[in-house]
């Protein structure tokens, strides 16, 4: 496959659309500004940071992370993941890429949890690999079936990929689910991928089970400062992996696409990781509040709509029940200047066609409802739906 063979749809989106008055689509937390987050790390003492952040060098700053960095990111884990086991990428989207181009060879098969973030997959393609899709559905609440998994797996697997808290249906794994996956991936010396850049958004903090690179040395795990803090300006995405010689290829890999992370990004990050619960819990609160808006709509038009609450994470996947494919509606209300992210942008089978993601974590939300609820009521008599 060459690099240009498959654009990103979402981004693709996105480019058209810069202007668009609701992003009802959006994943990432609400954002931070550099003005609050020197408020925070004043409040929090955090003066030996405020005075790196004005002196800092402008010069080249380590690739693969600075340890200042990976010591606060490995505080994120259980002590199994230190400093070591972690490279700082800018941003996560480029760690896993640059993660499966250096741990796939052409030739080499790997199994995806699908409908999924499609560079997931594309990277795999990229690196020359085969790729068997294993669907998620509604029916079985998004969940893995890991005997499928198993079903799927060839003598060349090396790789199985999922993404956990999920985006776009907002399930999370059961800590059951992960210890079987990882005992099955295991037991055939299979790498594990766990793009996980959600967690710590989880509606119930006691369903946060251990993270896949605590878990196994087979492990992979991505994580962001985009999604939990709103902070995807920073430019900082990073791989955690117990499993040095790994962590050694990760950096080697890196070379080839950068010589230098954003030293300012890097120790804005540590800024925000030291105050990381209030800038969590600031943020919970509004994808709690949505969520309930949310329940309030989809109760009074569940007519029209289907929606399963999520368990964590910043979106959800409605099934439309409609006349129209969720991407004819996608187009409709394009028109009226509100961006959902419709089944094809996952590029989806049929059985998940009706089905669109909507974002929950911005403050921005309710006026996107509020746009989407009228223009649901402006055409829910020509759809067969009037109200009684
Ligand atoms: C599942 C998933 N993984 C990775 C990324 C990329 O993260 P970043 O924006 O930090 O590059 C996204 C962004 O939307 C995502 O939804």
């Amino acid at each position: 496959m060459h690099l240009l063979d498959n654009p990103i749809r979402s981004e693709e989106l996105l480019v058209k659309t810069v202007d668009i008055k609701h992003r009802f689509y959006a994943s990432s937390s609400e954002p931070l500004t550099h003005r609050e987050l020197i408020e925070l790390a004043t409040e929090n003492g955090d003066h030996d940071l405020i005075d790196l952040y004005n002196d800092h060098s402008l010069g080249y700053a380590e690739n693969g992370g600075c340890l200042d960095l990976r010591q606060e990111l490995a505080n994120l884990y259980e002590p199994l993941i230190g400093a070591e086991n972690i490279v700082v990428f800018t941003g996560a989207q480029t760690g896993m890429t640059i993660t499966t181009l250096a741990m796939i060879h052409p030739g080499d098969h790997a199994i995806i949890v699908t409908p999924s973030y499609q560079s997931l997959e594309e990277g795999v393609r990229l690196a020359g690999g085969d790729v068997t899709r294993v669907e998620l559905t509604p029916e079985n609440n998004w969940q893995i079936d890991v005997a499928q998994i198993e079903a799927a797996i060839q003598d060349n697997t090396r790789y199985i990929v999922f993404n956990d808290p999920h985006n776009p249906s907002g399930s999370l794994l059961s800590e059951k689910t992960k210890k079987e996956l990882v005992s099955l991936a295991e037991k055939n010396d299979i790498l594990i991928f766990s793009d996980e850049v959600y967690r710590l958004l989880e509606l119930n903090p006691a369903e946060r089970s251990q993270s896949i690179a605590e878990m196994s040395k087979n492990g992979l795990v991505l994580g962001t400062m985009a999604k939990p803090f709103g902070a995807g300006g920073m430019c900082i995405g990073w791989v955690a992996c117990q499993d040095k010689d790994i962590i050694d290829d990760l950096l080697k890999a890196q070379h080839l696409f950068s010589v230098s992370l954003s030293r300012a990004g890097e120790i804005q990050a540590m800024m925000a990781l030291r105050v990381k619960d209030r800038i969590v819990e600031k943020n919970m609160k509004i994808i709690k509040e949505n969520l309930a808006l949310l329940d309030d709509f989809f109760n009074h038009n569940n007519d029209l709509f289907e929606w399963m609450e999520p368990q964590a994470g910043g979106t959800g996947f409605v099934k439309f029940k409609g006349p129209l494919s969720s991407d004819e509606l996608a187009a409709q209300l394009l028109e009226e200047g509100i961006l959902v992210f419709p089944s094809s942008v996952f590029d989806c089978g049929e059985n998940l066609k009706q089905y669109f993601r909507i974002g929950f974590s911005r403050r921005t939300m309710p006026a996107a409802l509020n746009a989407f609820s009228e223009y649901v009521e402006k055409n829910r008599s020509a759809w067969g739906h009037p109200r009684a």
